[in-house]
């Protein structure tokens, strides 16, 4: 019998797949038999994650550099992947930028910052992967949005949630343009998720507390939560789902 949610051969880019939570998806698609592309702007850190998801999986990992607010560094990336690997089926945009401030002080330099890593980002990523996706006839794109893309929120997040909305409006109208391509376009809208970034949070008992209590499963996310989603939204066993943005956040939208 078919399993319909293995990657055997695939070839799947994870832009930030050197971060907290890219580098988890990245070894999760790798785990499922994908031939990994980790893409990011710190070398030394792309090709770490490289060689740990190669020598935990066996399967082919590349690192490549990539600026996904860079058109032309980010055609290169596509170009480069081609060329080694001879196509691509999978994008995981699991990049981001996050920068709490007030409202009322927020520095506009910071707030395009944010737009250009999580937007400008988001959509460069797409188009240049799309464009093979469209030759093709198929493809599977997975945004991260976030839950702070979907509800209001105090505390200096207006710049980010605004910036995870678009994100979530990038992903719906992208399955719509690009459905006659058979391409899927999906993002996964995790709650707080403990990394490497935010581990802080959990240690300090007060403020995990606060987190947790928003939490109707009673805990916090960790990067291997997202595993299972992400390898569904990459495999065959979601070919009918687009423009979806699933929240993996332990029923905290469903309040
Ligand atoms: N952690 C959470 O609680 C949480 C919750 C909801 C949603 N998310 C979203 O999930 C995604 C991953 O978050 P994370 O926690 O894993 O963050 P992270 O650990 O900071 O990783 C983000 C990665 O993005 C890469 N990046 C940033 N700007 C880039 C650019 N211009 N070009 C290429 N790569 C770029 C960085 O690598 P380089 O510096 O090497 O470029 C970094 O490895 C983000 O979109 C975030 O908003 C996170």
């Amino acid at each position: 019998m078919e399993d319909i949610f293995r990657l055997d051969g695939k070839v799947a880019i994870v832009t930030g797949g050197a971060g907290g939570i890219g580098y988890k998806l990245a070894l999760g698609l790798s785990r499922y038999g994908a031939k990994v592309v980790v893409a990011s702007r710190n070398q030394e850190a792309i090709c770490k994650a490289a060689t740990d998801i190669h020598a935990e999986t066996g399967n082919e990992t590349l690192a490549i550099p990539v600026d996904v607010t860079d058109e032309q560094s980010m055609k290169q990336l596509v170009d480069s992947v081609v060329s080694k690997l001879g196509t691509i089926d999978i994008l995981v945009n699991a990049m981001g930028l996050n920068l709490k401030r007030e409202a009322l002080q927020f520095p506009m330099e910071d707030w395009q910052k944010l737009f250009n890593a999580n937007v400008n980002g988001t959509m460069i990523a797409c188009k240049y992967v799309g464009q093979v996706f469209k030759e093709k006839g198929q493809g599977k794109i997975i945004n991260l949005s976030s839950v702070r893309g979907i509800r209001g929120y105090t505390g200096g997040n207006v710049g980010y949630a605004a910036t995870k909305g678009s994100v979530q409006m990038i992903t719906k109208c992208l399955a719509i343009e690009w459905a006659p391509y058979n391409i899927n376009v999906n993002a996964i809208g995790p709650a707080l998720v403990i990394t490497p970034g935010t581990i802080h949070i959990k240690n300090d008992p007060v403020r995990a507390e606060v987190y947790k209590k928003q939490i109707p499963l009673g805990r916090l996310a960790d990067a291997d939560d997202l595993i299972g989603t992400a390898v569904f939204l990459a495999s065959k066993a979601s070919d009918f789902i687009t423009g979806q943005t699933i929240f993996v956040d332990g029923g905290m939208t469903a309040q």
